[in-house]
């Protein structure tokens, strides 16, 4: 017998005597080769592989942000860690946390952001804008406000040439929510809730994803899976208070190749009539987390996502516009209707999101400078995003993400779109 064959057939005879969540529950904890759905079984806890792997500008902006790289990159959590049960993932952040968004509290005119910048450059007419002229880690707590309400007006805000450590990254992100700390995602080593985004280390772990799949979840993520982000998202839609405003700092960079898609939840429902607004405003779905867990009462009986409910259409706190709250992977079905009117409708919405591009920005990530990168703000709410994976992991990209989470989501019944509120014309579809 190899040795393989002799742990495997001791950690089974251990667990035999112990009822079937259980005996599940350690199978899965002493095999890395087991893995529930979408999980992240090729992750193992080896991060010298991450540091063999990381792109010179992304390793001395980590050093120079005063990351120990000594312990490895990036920090993995512990596979004992990690949720099994969706009972157990449903649990985690299960309770309020008070929330105030920053830009509710900020001068409509921004004057000490805009006075600060050297120049602000609208990248698109609905959404996108690029502040040139300012580092973020220097911002005062009156232009953290400013900016808050500007992305939460233009839905994602830019800023390229950024010197920002992650823990810079991480304190500007606690100041505009809870930070979200993922039970299953990389972090930057020592610093949970700065998110890894790096697709390349994905892929050294067996990640299948090529030019071909690239794009599926486009199709029917459900059916064929996301691979890296390159279907169209919105992040943590299944928490208690979902993601707020999201902080991604790309520090290595293609020379060409791997935009970042945005689009605006304001403007989708905008693009809905009048009539087709009024059916869905106070309407509730069903929202689904991205990973898949068992149920402990029916451990045999396949994967299942943690679910919950919130509203349809939303009321933004800090603009008070209307905006659509769905995206094809994770909003599973509007209640009151039937499975089949729902997933029409649905199929609908996504689309508006997706194929309107007069409602989106793509932006072109650069970076000058070794340690130096460029940083996107935007807000979940409102908005839904996507990778571009068009240079095919040929040259490294890496970078970090931060998630404040928001509000309980809620619906308010006298709040108004935002072309309503700017008094831009509405086709009536009355003739
Ligand atoms: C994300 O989906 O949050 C990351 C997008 C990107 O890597 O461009």
């Amino acid at each position: 017998m190899s040795n393989t064959e002799t742990v495997n057939k001791q950690s089974l005879d251990i667990v035999n005597d112990l009822p079937i969540d259980k005996q599940i529950e350690q199978l899965i904890k002493n095999h890395k080769e087991l893995s529930i759905s979408r999980s992240r079984k090729s992750i193992v806890n080896d991060e010298q592989d991450g540091l063999k792997l990381l792109p010179e500008s992304s390793r001395k902006r980590l050093e120079d942000g005063g990351i120990d790289l000594s312990k490895g990159y990036p920090e993995v959590p512990n596979r004992d860690e990690i949720p099994i049960f969706v009972d157990e993932a449903h649990a985690i952040r299960d309770y309020d946390v008070p929330f105030v968004d920053r830009g509710s509290q900020a001068d409509p005119e921004k004057k000490a952001l805009f006075g600060a910048a050297t120049e602000i450059i609208h990248l698109t007419d609905k959404v996108g804008t690029e502040i040139v002229g300012l580092q973020l880690e220097n911002l005062t707590d009156q232009q953290k406000d400013e900016l808050a309400l500007l992305i939460a007006e233009r839905v994602v805000v830019f800023f390229r040439d950024q010197k920002l450590s992650p823990k810079a990254q991480y304190e500007l992100g606690d100041y505009y929510g809870n930070v979200e700390k993922h039970p299953q995602v990389p972090h930057v080593t020592g610093l949970p809730g700065a998110t890894v985004i790096w697709v390349d280390y994905g892929l050294s772990k067996g990640l299948d994803l090529n030019f071909n799949n690239a794009n599926f979840a486009n199709w029917d993520s459900v059916r064929y899976l996301g691979y890296g982000n390159q279907g169209w998202h919105t992040d943590l839609v299944h928490e208690r208070q979902p993601a707020g405003y999201t902080h991604l700092h790309l520090d290595s960079i293609p020379g060409v190749g791997g935009d970042t898609i945005w689009s605006s939840g304001y403007a989708a429902y905008d693009k809905l009539s009048d009539e087709f607004k009024k059916f869905l405003d106070g309407k509730k779905a069903i929202y689904v987390s991205a990973d898949a867990y068992l149920d402990r009462n029916d451990p045999l009986g396949g994967p299942k996502k943690v679910e919950r409910v919130h509203p349809l259409v939303r009321t933004h706190p800090a603009t008070g516009w209307k905006f659509l709250f769905v995206n094809r992977g994770m909003t599973k079905r509007i209640l009151g209707v039937s499975p089949i009117e729902s997933d029409l409708i649905l199929n609908f919405l996504f689309d508006i999101y997706e194929k309107n591009a007069d409602i989106q920005v793509r932006f072109k990530w650069t970076n000058t400078k070794s340690g130096y990168g460029t940083s996107a703000i935007w807000d979940n709410r409102i908005s839904q995003h996507r990778n571009v994976w068009d240079h095919e992991g040929k040259s490294p990209r890496h970078g970090t993400r931060v998630t404040s989470l928001a509000e309980i989501p809620y619906f308010d019944p006298e709040s108004k779109s935002q072309r309503e509120t700017l008094g831009l014309p509405l086709k009536k579809w009355d003739a």
